[in-house]
């Protein structure tokens, strides 16, 4: 078995997965989103010592697995340093306390591998990672074979959600409460620009549409504010399909999936099902439960890594 740790930013999560099945056979994600709300994003020292009080709660329920473990995994980057330290410096111990090798795993791949939580690996695909630090589109062949095609050249798609939510005063993590709000709301009442639509280039950009709104809610009632987060979302994704739209004229999609905490927007995956439809592309989505970030997606990449 592995154990594996995740705390790159505000979730402290431990899995431990059967190498030769696996299979999960625990995992416990204890989240810090009620200590940040007040804040409208993540405190990262706050996440830091909230990680070195519940990390070892977890650790202490895997007690029983400690004798059958063959290495321990952690995120090792990206992610906020001071939360990752705290991982880390656990999985040093638990690697020198039980004499077994530790393996540093990286968040992205984790989140690819979110798709294969007790599953078997299907590559070749072209991912869309969508979470809250990262807006990118990968070819992946392999665990050794990942080539990034795209990328955001500022803020990412799940923090432009955060940073509108924060605007409006309705807490952490913005993403769901945005998602929520807009429904109701109406999608062309705000003509926000689709960012980089003139350009060429296949890349990404979240900060021009976060001051236009930025804008619209200061002249805004609280009444507005659906339509905003609507048209807002919109926007947002649209410029996801128009650059994915460009992407697909060069490199058809043949297997495509989206991943990260953002993957979870309802809107988003039902765009990207129209997207694929001409293409006859198939869509793989993690489970719900496995979008944001856990540990069993680090476990899983162990695996592999292990084998
Ligand atoms: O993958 P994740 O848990 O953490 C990072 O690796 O960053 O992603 C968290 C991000 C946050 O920005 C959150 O607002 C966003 O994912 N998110 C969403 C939704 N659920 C979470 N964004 C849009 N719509 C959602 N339903
Ligand atoms: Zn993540």
């Amino acid at each position: 078995m592995i154990l594996s740790i995740e705390s790159s930013c505000d979730d402290s999560a431990i899995a431990i997965t059967q190498i030769a099945t696996k299979k999960l056979l625990f995992h416990k994600k204890i989240s810090q989103e009620l200590e940040h709300s007040i804040y409208g994003g993540v405190v990262p020292e706050l996440a830091a010592r909230l990680h070195a009080e519940t990390l070892p709660k977890i650790l202490e329920e895997c007690k029983p697995y400690f004798k059958d473990l063959k290495a321990v995994a952690v995120t090792s980057s990206p992610g906020l340093a001071v939360t990752l330290v705290e991982g880390v410096v656990m999985a040093k111990a638990v690697s020198l306390a039980l004499d077994i090798p530790i393996i540093g795993v990286n968040h992205l791949v984790g989140h690819i591998y979110s798709l294969f939580i007790e599953k078997e690996t299907t590559f070749p695909l072209t991912v869309l990672l969508v979470s809250g630090g990262h807006t990118q589109v990968m070819e992946v062949k392999s665990l050794s074979d990942i080539k990034t095609v795209a990328k955001s050249m500022d803020d990412s798609f799940g923090e432009s959600f955060d940073k509108t939510a924060k605007m409006m005063g309705l807490g952490y993590p913005g993403g769901p409460l945005i998602e929520k709000l807009a429904k109701n709301g109406d999608r062309k009442k705000y003509n926000f620009t689709i960012p980089l639509s003139q350009s060429k280039e296949i890349a990404f950009s979240y900060s021009g549409l976060k001051n236009a709104v930025r804008l619209a809610v200061e002249k805004a009632s609280e009444d507005e504010y659906k339509d905003i987060a609507a048209s807002f979302e919109h926007i947002a994704t649209a410029h996801l399909i128009q650059k994915l739209k460009k992407y697909f004229k060069e490199v058809p999609p043949k297997r495509f999936a989206i991943v990260g905490g953002a993957s979870a927007n309802l809107y988003l995956r039902s765009k990207i099902e129209e997207l694929l439809k001409p293409y006859g592309a198939s869509l793989l989505l993690s489970e719900l439960k496995y979008c944001s970030d856990n540990a069993a997606m680090i476990g899983r990449v162990a695996v592999e890594m292990y084998e």
